[in-house]
């Protein structure tokens, strides 16, 4: 079970990202970076943020502590921004928190060097969720007192939006070029040998335990939150003994430019900021 706090005063919402996570302060005094509920992406964000948090930390790899927050919306009232306002009212009850890393840096491929040991860890394990979103565009990575930390695990196990199919989806390939530590030489076998032995039945069963069964409950084709959670281990079960394999990395470059915020994208290339990746590519440096 991860500890459960309450919220007690919502200090501001965090816009790098696309789902609108604020930073709140909570009753045992700690600073959490809360995702909500209500937000669009759903509570199966939170679902995966839990699963491959929890799990990557237990593959030794650093994520920040996860928590519950319970929520009363009141403590939005005097919030300004109507858009806070609404996700606050839609989250009532049980979301949840991150334990805020003061004073961080996103990480930058050009700046911050990463052993192709540890790149290689945090690739394998990408793999293994199918992580979309630790592209270079969009590192999902912070640096803290020097080292590499992971947050935003909301986009994994895409799988999960389809059960019917999540055996056959959770064998697919697993394209690495976009990675961020694709350039770091990721030593993708060492990571295999170390890691894939520890990604056992009961490891896995534990960290489904961990997600709050009010996240689970009513989902189409589950009779139980029991059920539901057996359907998390079984893929990732099946995908630990042989991902290595079948991820992919082309020859990339280090040259790739940092990720530049959409209004400058726009100003620099007006005529590709359509959203367009390869255009932009071209046009920020
Ligand atoms: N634990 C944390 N400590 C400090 N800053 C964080 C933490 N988690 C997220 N952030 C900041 O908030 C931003 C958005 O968080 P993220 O989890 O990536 O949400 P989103 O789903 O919106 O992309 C991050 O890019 C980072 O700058
Ligand atoms: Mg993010």
């Amino acid at each position: 079970m991860l500890t459960e706090v309450t919220a007690t005063r919502y200090v501001t919402p965090l816009r790098e990202g696309g789902s609108l996570p604020g930073i709140v302060e909570a009753d045992d005094l700690g600073t959490y970076v809360m995702k909500f509920t209500g937000a669009g992406q759903g509570r199966k964000t939170l679902v995966a943020e839990v699963i491959c948090g929890e799990l990557g930390r237990r593959l030794g790899l650093r994520v920040p502590e996860l928590v519950t927050i319970q929520l009363d919306p009141v403590i939005g009232l005097a919030e300004p921004d109507q858009e806070v306002q609404e996700l606050l009212k839609a989250s009532g009850g049980l979301n949840l928190g991150m334990d805020y890393l003061p004073g961080s840096l996103g990480f930058d491929p050009l700046a911050y060097e990463v052993e192709p040991a540890e790149a290689g860890k945090v690739v394998w394990f990408d793999a293994l969720i199918n992580n979309v979103d630790r592209s270079w565009r969009n590192p999902n990575m912070l640096i803290w007192h020097g080292d590499l930390w992971l947050i935003d695990h909301g986009a994994t196990m895409i799988w999960h939006h389809n059960w019917p199919g999540a055996q056959t989806s959770a064998a697919k390939p697993y394209n690495a070029s976009d990675h961020v530590l694709a350039p770091f030489g990721p030593d993708i076998a060492a990571a295999a040998a170390e890691l894939a032995p520890r990604v056992t039945e009961e490891l896995l069963f534990e960290v489904v335990a961990d997600v709050p069964d009010e996240w689970l409950v009513d989902e189409p084709g589950f009779r139980t939150t029991d059920e539901l959670r057996r359907a998390y281990v079984a893929p990732l079960l099946a995908r630990a003994g042989s991902v290595h394999e079948r991820i992919t990395l082309d020859a990339p470059t280090r040259t790739k430019p940092s990720q530049a915020p959409g209004w400058l994208v726009e100003r620099l290339a007006p005529q590709q900021a359509s959203g367009d990746e390869q255009s932009s590519k071209g046009g920020v440096r």
